[in-house]
């Protein structure tokens, strides 16, 4: 199949997104139960998985947020068949994909349609995809992706914001080895050596959970993949995959986000079917703090220090590949940091930019010091309070949710959008532990009582 790329205009302007506001009063202690959802980093990646076949795949407890219905739409312009039969089930059918072109709309608004790669190109010998965007956290290259691709046998060109790639007769197996951890590089090369002929070894492999997930929902679809060292994965290439069922595991990001909320307001919540094995890097440094944590069998019960008491200790972080600690919850953890008592240091390792979003904690009061791109410190206690302030990626928007929710006074949070790609209904789940949220398109938000 030709594609006549001039088809399609370069310059592509994104639909204008629905302009949202948050506005939080802040003081209020959080009790009660939570539902934890369905990890989007693990959700969006089965999604992907379920092109390597022909036959039907269903997925339950997909969870219900804006980067779900991108995938979903982009897998349905390629010609997939996505049924969405009840509230966080989603069955997936690619019998007949007619279009291999993932355009730059879908690019612009998730990096992760970039997963689609090595799928599309393993079952279907070609792709185009458009460069991806994605969060503004940093350069986000896809380089490391495109170099497994080529180790796999591909031939990929890029031009004018297109990846152009080709897997003449079949993909074949072979050594993939990374300068550095990557979770969607080792992920978009399990999936392509998923069908490619011999045998394949990725390393290092990325350990994070959703990965492991993924491999679980491969090897019910008849795929022959094993981590067979803790940084290792290893595929013997199969002619063809069969469909199958998987339930997403629960998202250890919203967990955590959820735990640092009922920390900074002081209050008392039991998150159920919250993946306390996940998140132990994580759950160490809180409880370090003074956070009282009890891990159930899938639930965690967390009890916060009253509000401005000043309780919690001081604690340096430093980001790393899991299992080490999740450069996600570095923003969440920020929010914490500011009511401990002493001079905390952020070291995130990861991305280059993830720090940026800090300016807008210190307009609530937040005592810090952004050292460079990658360090930070944080003096506290700080008695925040509220101001109107805008969102840029998605977790620095949910830290400043918690930020809002342990301030003096009623914050409003612009750029709403970006928390709803990753959260499933956050402000309703915030509303039913007692917080007062609300979700309010721009312009209707009147001056605070
Ligand atoms: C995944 O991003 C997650 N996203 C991120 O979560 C998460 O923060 C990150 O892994 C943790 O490493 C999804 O799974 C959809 P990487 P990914 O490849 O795979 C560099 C969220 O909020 N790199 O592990 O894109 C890269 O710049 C998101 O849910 C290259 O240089 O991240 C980074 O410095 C944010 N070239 C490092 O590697 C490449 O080709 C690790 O990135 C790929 C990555």
């Amino acid at each position: 199949m030709v594609v006549d790329t001039r088809l399609f205009h370069w310059e592509y302007e994104p639909p204008p997104v629905e302009h949202e506001v948050f506005r939080v009063e802040g003081g209020v202690p959080l009790r009660g139960e939570v539902a934890i959802s369905g990890a989007k980093n693990a959700a969006l990646k089965l999604l992907a998985a379920a092109t390597l076949t022909g036959e039907r795949c269903r997925f339950t407890n997909v969870p219900e947020i804006e980067d779900v219905r991108v995938m979903v739409e982009t897998l349905r312009d390629l010609g997939v068949v996505v049924d969405h039969p009840a509230p966080n089930v989603y069955e997936v059918a690619s019998g007949d994909v007619e279009w291999l072109f993932v355009p730059l709309e879908a690019a612009a608004k998730m990096r992760a349609s970039f997963i689609l790669l090595g799928p599309l190109l393993a079952r279907f010998g070609q792709v185009i995809m458009s460069n991806p965007g994605g969060d503004r956290i940093g350069r986000r290259p896809v380089n490391l992706h495109v170099d497994a691709m080529r180790a796999l046998g591909a031939e990929i060109d890029y031009r004018n914001g297109y990846y152009f790639a080709r897997a003449p007769g079949r993909l074949r197996g072979g050594e993939i080895r990374f300068p550095n951890v990557t979770v969607m590089g080792t992920e978009n090369a399990m999936l392509a050596a998923t069908l490619a002929e011999g045998h394949t070894v990725i390393r290092p492999a990325a350990r994070e959970p959703e990965v492991d997930d993924l491999i679980a929902m491969l090897q019910k679809m008849g795929a022959e993949v094993e981590r067979t060292a803790p940084d290792t994965i290893e595929i013997q290439g199969r002619r063809r995959l069969r469909g199958a069922e998987h339930s997403v595991v629960p998202d250890r990001i919203e967990t955590g986000t959820f735990v640092i909320a009922a920390a900074v307001t002081g209050g008392e919540v039991i998150l159920q079917g919250a993946p306390c094995d996940d998140l132990g890097a994580f759950l160490e440094v809180v409880t370090r703090m003074g956070v009282q944590v009890a891990c159930g069998r899938d639930s965690i019960e967390v009890r916060g220090a009253p509000r401005g008491s000043g309780e919690y200790r001081a604690c340096d972080v430093e980001t790393a590949p899991y299992p080490g600690f999740a450069t996600d919850l570095q923003p969440p953890t920020s929010v914490l940091l500011t009511q401990a008592s002493g001079r905390s240091r952020l070291h995130e390792t990861i991305f280059e930019d993830r720090l940026e979003w800090l300016s807008e904690l210190a307009r609530m009061g937040a005592a810090l010091d952004v050292i460079d791109s990658h360090h930070a410190t944080i003096d506290g206690p700080s008695r925040l309070h509220a101001a109107t302030v805008e969102i840029g990626d998605l977790r620095a928007g949910a830290s400043l949710i918690l930020a809002a929710l342990a301030a003096d006074g009623t914050t409003t949070i612009h750029g709403a959008h970006h928390v709803r790609r990753g959260y499933e209904n956050i402000e309703g789940k915030f509303v039913g532990l007692g917080a007062r949220i609300e979700r309010l398109a721009e312009g209707t938000v009147t001056a605070p009582a």
